[in-house]
């Protein structure tokens, strides 16, 4: 028996293709017009067929797309924060009207799933990066990609005819839904807090999972491994420093290592909440939001990521935020602290930014013991150094 909560909408989505009708399948779609893909959308189509993305079972029709960025929700009025689109080359959007089915291929031709369209439609792409990311500044990294996009977009229902490939180290830590909800199940979590992250963890991450755990049964460390900008550390040196920080501090017993397969948006606010449904939908009952949480330079105010969620009423997302305040090392107190907790100067506080531990990392010099534990250091030394 289970005590976790229902995924968002009710049920959780699965449109993967197995046994003699995957074949079938395959067999058809060899007459079907073809859609090359890039990884982002590789991404998302393992995402709405595994149910991450429950209630979607498909790429957004208009329906949803506009309501999404202006309510924040679908059609159907179930709040969901970001638009998961499928745009398509404008020479080829012709060749994709009401009904058709379509193959849609990765970069060496193999099909991943098919697609059955409702919908071909324009979008606005400046309104959509406004309400999406705050900005159309073109600086940031989600509005430069979205500028750059084709401008007509397909709606329509998927189902998954072959696993996209992701890199083989990052792969074999992907686990659907329907798997992380059996083991909290079995390990008998009833309370379960989900943490994404995109960076090595630092002091204040462990600081900040650790309150978490205080609180509830276990954690789901949920590290993103779909696309993420150029100068992130990449998905394979993050997954080693995970495993060395886990095996240095932290009870086994109570976490579980999986990966995002998403790709990152650098939406702030907005992926924050999207984050969140996500991770109810693995069956997390709690999710944690700290500071600037997928931020990127200086688009949001530090707990913009946090204030978003004051627009739902209690109950509409089905999962609980914990929300936690800039965490740091305080030399007067020995120990980790927030504002909450520390009344010392700033100057007694240890923070580094992204920026100053990579040149260090570069320079093969280890980031105070107080910034990063030496495990993790040394992971992150001998990949980027
Ligand atoms: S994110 O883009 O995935 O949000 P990151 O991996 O840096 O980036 O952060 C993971 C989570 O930890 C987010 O919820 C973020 O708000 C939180 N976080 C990161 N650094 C701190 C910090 N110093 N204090 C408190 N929370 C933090």
């Amino acid at each position: 028996m289970s005590f976790l909560g229902a995924p968002h909408g009710g049920l959780l989505v699965d449109r993967e293709l197995a046994g003699e009708a995957r074949e079938e399948w395959l067999g058809r779609a060899k007459e079907w017009p073809v859609l090359p893909v890039g990884r982002r959308t590789l991404s998302d189509l393992l995402c709405l067929a595994t149910g991450v993305y429950s209630p979607l079972t498909g790429f957004m029709t208009r329906h949803d797309y506009w309501r999404v960025l202006d309510e924040m929700r679908l059609a159907s009025g179930l709040v969901w924060s970001l638009p998961i689109v499928l745009p398509v080359p404008e020479d080829t959007a012709g060749s994709f009207r009401e009904g058709q089915w379509v193959a849609l291929v990765d970069e060496g031709g193999q099909p991943v799933a098919a697609l059955r369209v409702e919908d071909r439609f324009r979008r606005d792409p400046v309104y959509e990066a406004r309400q999406v990311f705050g900005t159309s500044d073109p600086r940031h990294p989600g509005v430069a990609r979205l500028l750059q996009e084709p401008r007509v977009l397909v709606g329509g229902t998927v189902w998954l005819l072959n696993r996209p490939e992701l890199a083989q180290e990052e792969g074999q830590y992907v686990l659907d839904p329907r798997v992380t909800r059996a083991v909290f199940a079995e390990r008998g979590w009833r309370r379960v807090v989900g943490f994404q992250t995109r960076n090595p963890i630092h002091r204040a991450h462990e600081y900040i999972l650790k309150c978490a755990l205080e609180i509830v049964d276990g954690l789901l460390l949920h590290p993103l491994v779909g696309e993420t900008k150029a100068d992130d550390v990449p998905a394979a040196v993050r997954l080693k420093s995970y495993r060395a920080l886990i095996e240095g501090y932290f009870p086994a017993q109570r976490l579980v290592l999986a990966a995002f397969p998403a790709a990152m948006r650098y939406a702030g606010p907005r992926e924050a909440v999207f984050h969140a449904l996500c991770r109810k939908n693995y069956g997390c009952t709690h999710f944690i939001v700290g500071r600037d949480h997928a931020g990127v330079g200086n688009f949001y105010g530090t707990y913009d990521a946090q204030r978003i969620f004051d627009q739902f009423a209690p109950g509409e997302l089905g999962i609980t935020p914990l929300f936690f305040e800039h965490a740091f090392y305080c030399r007067r107190c020995g120990s980790m602290a927030t504002a909450r907790t520390c009344p010392h100067d700033p100057q007694a506080r240890v923070t580094l930014s992204g920026t100053a531990v990579r040149e260090m990392l570069r320079r093969g010099e280890a980031p105070p013991p107080e910034f990063t534990r030496p495990e993790v250091a040394a992971v992150l030394m001998q990949a980027m150094g």
